[in-house]
Order: structure tokens, then sequence, then C-alpha cells
């Protein structure tokens, strides 16, 4: 995920600013650049690599010991990663720079506009508009170019402006993307994470959204965007280096767990338009024809990948009434699979290094199959073996147990079902409309999970000890019950099963003891009263159910012992917000167990190995 840092005071900028950025390395990013002030002048140097293949350009041969910039680690959303597309990004009169992080939606039409009034862009990024639009708005105070541009901009942002009026100041805002500012003895700092200035202060200002910073060298002054002054709480930050990096959560699995909402915001960033009812994947690499032809769609992954396609089969059977297989990749590789022309194969991962994936994807274009990746890792190698991309835009994961590409799966699989439905004129642009509006309910739904963890601490808790564990689902939430059952066995080495719950009585029913908890995701659906029946089942051989249910179901308190509530949404997008509850679950078992979360046994981030 992209970093930021600014530094003025009165040390060369762009050793500082590079130090602040290889702390922030552990996030991913494929490109980085600096930009700093210097008699008037902006020099900025910035390329695609890695921090030690840029040190000469960063470091050695710089070119300027200037003591105010701003800098920059690009992870690519819009436009592949080059030294064009990195940031941080100037207006075309060379007057300013900005480094932005998160994603500017409108910034198609704010593109057009600015191109008509002779704004020259040189990158494909939604962040160059910004620099642009600052530019355009400046009169000679630079806080209200930021303040009138941003009023037109929509999306998220944490953006840190230099511009070459200005020697005595950096300007920042953030909206929905972290920002802080380090504060210290003449010279003062901008981060979007406290790993990147730790080393210099622990004294920090957090901004909140809408808020804008103007940092010197002698202070700071921080405004809301009607530009009046606030006071802010200066805070200590007590972290070790390490737990910096995982923003204060003991494990990167649970901080990972917490990203979801933004990683939401993210995954669906730029790709919608709510009032035409349009979804925009730009690198889908599938023409018109293409799609009308599709006769059958074959979705592919492994693991938690897996799970991901088979909640897409649902979507995409409900959504675009094309027949749909979801296949093992490590199967289907190896059983001379039937596709053709008219197959549409979708594969899914996260690293786009898993071996298995990657061969059928080959054994799938070998058969004359379209190949579309829905893929995190940018640059990996399915996304070099694809005819199309869905990036789902998570960041970097570095938990082993997948959560955040996860939900970044579901919504980029579902933003695809959406298209794909409407161009084959089965959703009409008002059934589109309702559920980008419903898409982007999510995140605010997840915090609310998130802002109470105990009751779900409480559970794990009380189950911890139990030896074998069954998932029980229905519908689009039986691969909820699957994702759920492998994230407990994979970090607690708890035995669990999961399974369509209308199978339980043809066999597994056998297993059930008072021994036995029973996870059952039995939130409103089209088959609620048959999970009640399935719930009924397992009672009567004295089982414990612990339902996860939607807010305000009062009948399941008769059935189940133990319930966790989540919010109301819709069916089709219930599986992104039922599993979370599963993981936080899976995950306080683990830690309860005291056994080592990010890290379980056995296990590696990628498997590129058959
Ligand atoms: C589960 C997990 C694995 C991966 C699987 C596929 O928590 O991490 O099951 O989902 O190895 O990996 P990718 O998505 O990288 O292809």
């Amino acid at each position: 995920m992209c970093g930021i840092i600014g530094y003025i005071g009165n040390k060369p900028a762009n050793e500082i600013i590079f130090e602040g950025l290889t702390r922030l390395e552990y996030r991913g990013y494929d490109s980085a650049g600096i930009a700093v002030l210097d008699d008037g002048k902006i020099h900025v140097k910035k390329d695609i690599g890695k921090l030690h293949q840029l040190k000469d350009l960063l470091l050695t041969n710089f070119g300027s010991t200037s003591s105010q910039g701003i800098g920059h680690t690009r992870w690519a959303t819009h436009g592949r990663p080059s030294g064009f597309n990195a940031h941080p990004h100037g207006d075309s009169r060379g007057t300013l720079m900005v480094a932005h992080n998160g994603i500017i939606e409108n910034y198609m039409k704010l593109k057009n506009r600015l191109v008509q009034a002779g704004f020259i862009f040189s990158s494909q990024t939604d962040s160059e508009v910004l620099a642009h639009l600052i530019a355009y708005h400046y009169h000679n105070n630079l806080e209200e170019a930021v303040l009138a541009a941003l009023k037109e901009v929509e999306g998220a942002y944490a953006i840190a402006v230099i511009h070459r009026n200005h020697p005595d100041r950096l300007v920042c805002a953030r909206k929905e993307s972290p920002l802080i500012l380090g504060l210290s003895k003449d010279e003062n700092f901008i981060a979007s994470d406290v790993t990147a200035i730790l080393q210099h202060t622990r004294n920090v200002i957090y901004l909140d959204n809408y808020e804008m910073a103007t940092v010197k060298r002698e202070g700071v002054e921080v405004y809301d965007f009607s530009g009046s002054r606030i006071e802010k709480k200066i805070k200590q930050v007590d972290w070790n280096p390490i737990a910096a990096e995982k923003g204060g959560f003991p494990h990167f699995m649970l901080k990972e767990i917490f990203e979801q909402p933004q990683v939401i915001r993210n995954t669906i960033g730029g790709r919608t338009s709510e009032e035409e009812g349009k979804i925009y994947l730009t690198e889908l690499g599938l023409s018109g024809p293409d799609i009308f032809k599709t006769q059958r769609i074959v979705i592919i992954g492994c693991g938690t990948a897996f799970y991901a396609g088979c909640v897409g089969k649902y979507l995409i059977e409900k959504l675009v009434r094309i027949p749909v297989e979801c296949d093992l990749a490590s199967e289907f590789r190896y059983r001379d699979p039937l596709v053709d022309s008219n197959t549409l194969v979708v594969a899914i991962s996260q690293s786009g290094e898993t071996a298995d994936t990657l061969a059928a994807v080959r054994e799938a274009r070998k058969k004359g199959a379209k190949v579309l990746g829905v893929v995190n890792a940018k640059e990996s190698s399915l996304t070099r073996d694809v005819d199309g991309l869905v990036y789902i835009h998570a960041g970097p994961e570095i938990g082993v147990a997948s959560t955040k590409a996860y939900i970044a799966m579901l919504t980029a699989l579902t933003l695809l079902a959406l298209l794909l439905g409407k161009i084959r004129g089965v959703l009409t642009p008002e059934f589109v409309t309702d559920q980008i509006r419903e898409l982007k309910r999510l995140p605010q739904e997840i915090e609310k999970i998130l802002a109470e963890p105990d009751q779900i601490k409480a559970l794990a808790k009380k189950f911890m000890n139990a030896k074998n564990f069954l998932f029980l689902g229905r519908g689009i939430n039986f691969p909820t019950a699957m994702e759920g059952a492998l994230k407990l066995k994979e970090i607690s080495y708890i035995h669990a099963e999961a399974y369509a719950a209308g199978e339980m009585k043809h066999g597994p029913i056998a297993l059930i003891d008072k021994d036995m908890p029973v996870f059952v995701v039995a939130t409103n659906s089209a088959t609620y009263e048959k999970l009640i029946s399935n719930i009924q089942e397992v009672n009567a051989r004295s089982g414990t159910v612990i339902a996860l249910c939607s807010e305000g179901d009062k009948e399941i308190y008769d059935h189940a012992h133990q319930m966790i509530t989540v919010p109301n949404v819709s069916e089709i997008l219930s599986p992104i917000i039922n599993v979370i509850p599963l993981q936080l679950y899976a995950y306080y078992v683990a830690d309860l167990k005291g056994l080592n979360v990010d890290q379980p046994r056995n296990l590696a981030k990628s498997v590129t190995v058959e």
C-alpha cells in the first residue's frame, strides 16, 4: 500500500525521506519518488523499482541538499507501475508537487475538464489530477488552493504538497486515508504511517477526516475544511518499530482484519458510477463480443481464493445467468477440462504466484479459453499470463492466513458480476445503482462488527479447547462456512469441517454430540427457515449451536445456544460481512492458545510449488 513522508527542517530532505520510505517498505510498493524544493525550483526523482535499486537516483546522485520535500512509495492502482506513474506528481507548469494515497473516484471527469483547460498530463494515474487541480485553483495562497481542489474531489485521500512559491511550508490533508504529523525541534514531518518517522520523533498529531495542516520548520497548524483553525492533541507514541509496522495491533492478521472496511473502499474506488448504474473495470481485456459469446464460466483458485470463487459462482449465476463452475486449480489442471473459446476462465489469486493456479491457467489457454485474472499482487506471474485483469486492491497481505484479500476478492467478483449482468442485458441500471449503494454501505457496517470484538473473543475463550468444529451454511453462504472452517484449522490447528447445512443429515450428523460445537451461518436468506430446521437437527443430538444471525432476528434465540449478530445486508452481499466474525473467532482462538498467528506451522504465504 502506498506510503507518504514529508519533511521540513534543516537536514538534507532527500536523506530523511529516503530513510522514512525504507521504514514503509513492509507495506509493499512497486515504485518510489522524492521531490524537494530548492531555491524556488523543484527537483523530482522517481522510478519503478525497490528502494535499494533506486538508492543512487534518490540518494547518491540526487543533486540537491534542500531541507524541504515529500516522498512516496506507490502500490499501483490506476496505471501500471512505471516511472511516469510514480509519485510525486507535478502540474504542467512545474509549480508544485503532490504525493497522494487513496483513490480519486471522479478523476476522469476532472481530468477531461483540466485537459480542455490546457493542462498536460504525463501519467495514467488518478492522483495526477490533484496536482493540476491545485495549480488551477492557486492564486498565491497554497492552503486555499488545496481546499478548493479537495472540494471538487470525490474519493479517499491523504496528500502532501510542496509549492515553489512557499519555501517555508508543506501542506497536507486527509479524508479516509491515514495521515499524521510528527513534531520535533526545528523540524517537522508528515507521514502516512507512524513507522516512517519514529526514529526522529514520538510526538505526533493524528489528522482526522476533512482536516488540513500547514507544516513549517517552527511548528504546525491544523484546519478543518472550512479553513478554521483546530487545536489538536499531541500524542506520544510508545510503540517499538515492529509494533508500529503492525499499526499497534499485536499481529498482522488482526491488523488486516481491521483494514477490511478500507480495503472494500479501495476495491470499489473509482470503478462505479452510482448515478448512471455503471461499473468500470478498465483492465478487463474482454470486448463486448467476447462477453456475449461466453456460454460458460469456470472459476479456479486454491484455498481461500477458491472459496471466494465459490461465492463468485452464486453471484454470477444469479446476476449474469450464465452457468458457472468453480474448481480447485489443482484438480482442474489434471482433469482434461472441457473448456473452449466460448468459455471464460476466471483465475483468482492473492499472490498471483500459486503454482497450481498458474498451471491451470496455462491449460485453459491451451484449450482456447479466454482467461481473466482476479489478482492482488501487481506484476505477479499470473498478471502476465491472462487476457484481462480485475485487480482487487487489497494491498500487501502479510499474515499467512488470508483475510483482507478474501474480502477484496468478493468485492471485485461482485463488481464483475454486476458489469457482466449489465452488459448482457440481465440487469437494469437501477438495479446496478442499488447494488453499488449497498456495496458502498458495507465498510461502515463492517466497522460496527469490528467495534465490538469482545463478544467474539468471549466465545473463543469458551470453545477454545474443543477438538472438533463443524461449520454449516447454505447457498451463497456455504462458502462462508468453508472459509470459516479453513481459518480455524489453519491458525488454531483445531479440526474443523464445513458442510452445506442440507447435506448434514447425509452423514456428518453422526459426529454430533455434546462435545461438537457447530457454527451455523444463519443470516437472513431465502433458505433461513431450512437452516432453522438444520439447527434443530443439531439440537436434537445435543450439539451446541453458535449461530451467526442478522440484527433483529428474534426467532433464532429459541434455537441457538450462542449468537453473533451482524448488520442486515442483502443476501448477495452477505458473504462479505458474514466472514468477518469467523475470521475474528479463528484469530482469538489461536491467540488465546498462544500460537503463532501470523506464521502458522507448515504454511507459506505463497505456494509456488505443486
Ligand atoms: C488461506 C490461504 C491459502 C491461500 C491459497 C491460495 O488462508 O492463505 O489457502 O488462499 O494458498 O493463494 P493465492 O490466493 O495467493 O493464490
